[in-house]
């Protein structure tokens, strides 16, 4: 296959974790016969830097004309990054949900797995972590109130804010859809997740993913309110495979999620349009403080090229290597500094991408 990836390595660790990644991909070319084409492209603070803006529309149009996108992590210290000091549309962040909303990609997938071999970095009790867990976290990205209408202003004297939350019924259709979908491919058990005792946006979205549970008679469909949700993934993680959920509640859940699985820097995700379009990155974020140092974990980058080998360009054989690369790897006791445990050989992020590269098959 001729394969063109646009990647954004953007800032912190960033480019160092999307190095690893375009290494193994280059060997998966290599092995499997395949052409690929990599393109980068500045976004977030990168391209602040050089453009003025997060986002530019040559840097869009660059990721629209790609098959699919690798992205590293974008963002800064918060506290002492100029990045901070301007306005809010025109901060990191701002690069990241437009280029979410200018390519669609309204389907985030967030992965939350505990490995075999990483079980002794689980934070939970060994009687609850001993069941293991594979929860795929299904996140509506383009909606919500990340993308309602918000101001600030004063009334009376007094600051005042609003941000809106704010959905339609198509929205949550095709959102509910893509979740049952893979629930198909997986244990099929949809667990939505709202504030439908609180929110008209939460049962607006209850009463629509109903609606799509009677195209899917074979999948079971649970509704868990979003604060009990965050209490049942620490209490019995074993429960959930797919939860389906709005952007804030996804945000906040997939971090709770990843957390459990004791190791954030192996978490991939995906985030996809209506076609087999997709932009790739790692559920972490730009780890500024270790930027730069060479001992990040390159491995949620390397899982996040591994999905985009399976959802964008259908190549399974190819990802299920990678996957088998990383799951060697640890088997083999090699450990960056965040899933170091004893008796494990400490690599840095340019050895663990060699690592990785040398073990696809
Ligand atoms: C994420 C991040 C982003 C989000 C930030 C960086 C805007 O936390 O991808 O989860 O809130 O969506
Ligand atoms: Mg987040």
């Amino acid at each position: 296959m001729e394969l063109n990836i646009t990647c954004i390595p953007g800032d912190g660790i960033g480019p160092e974790i999307v190095a690893e990644a375009k290494k193994v991909l280059r060997r998966v070319a290599e092995v499997y016969g395949h052409q690929m084409r990599f393109t980068d492209i500045l976004m977030g603070g990168a391209s602040i830097d050089v453009h003025g803006v997060p986002l530019t529309e040559e840097a869009i149009a660059a990721a629209r004309a790609a098959d699919a996108v690798l992205m590293g992590s974008i963002g800064g210290d918060t506290t002492t990054s100029p990045w901070y000091k301007l306005p809010p549309e025109k901060r990191p962040e701002a690069g990241l949900l437009g280029i979410r909303k200018a390519l669609n990609l309204f389907a985030n997938l967030r992965p939350a797995v505990l490995y075999d071999e990483l079980a002794a970095a689980c934070p939970l009790k060994e009687e609850i972590s001993r069941a293991g867990f594979d929860i795929l976290i299904m996140r509506e990205l383009t909606g919500g109130l990340y993308f309602g209408e918000r101001r600030t202003y004063e009334e009376n004297g007094l600051r005042t804010a609003v941000d809106t939350l704010v959905y339609n019924e198509n929205e949550i259709r095709r959102i509910a859809v893509k979740g049952f979908d893979i629930a198909r491919k997986r244990r099929r058990k949809v667990t939505s997740v709202d504030k439908a005792n609180v929110l008209d946006s939460s049962r607006l979205w209850r009463k629509v993913v109903e609606e799509v549970a009677k195209d899917y008679p074979d999948v079971t469909l649970e509704h868990m309110l979003v604060d009990n949700c965050a209490m049942q993934l620490v209490r019995d993680p074993a429960q959930f495979d797919v939860i389906l959920t709005e952007n804030m509640f996804g945000d906040i859940l997939s971090d709770e999620a990843s957390m459990v699985t004791g190791s954030i820097g192996m978490l991939a995700s995906a985030s996809l349009n209506d076609t087999k379009f997709g932009l790739y990155e790692p559920s972490h974020g730009s780890a500024p403080d270790i930027a730069g140092k060479d001992v990040a974990n390159p491995i949620a980058t390397v899982l996040s090229a591994s999905m985009m080998l399976r959802y964008s360009f259908d190549l399974d054989r190819e990802a299920d290597a990678v996957d088998a690369a990383v799951k060697q790897v640890l088997r083999d006791g090699y450990r960056t500094g965040d899933i170091l445990s004893e008796g494990c050989t400490k690599v840095g992020c340019s050895r663990m991408g060699d690592l990785l590269a040398e073990r696809i098959r």
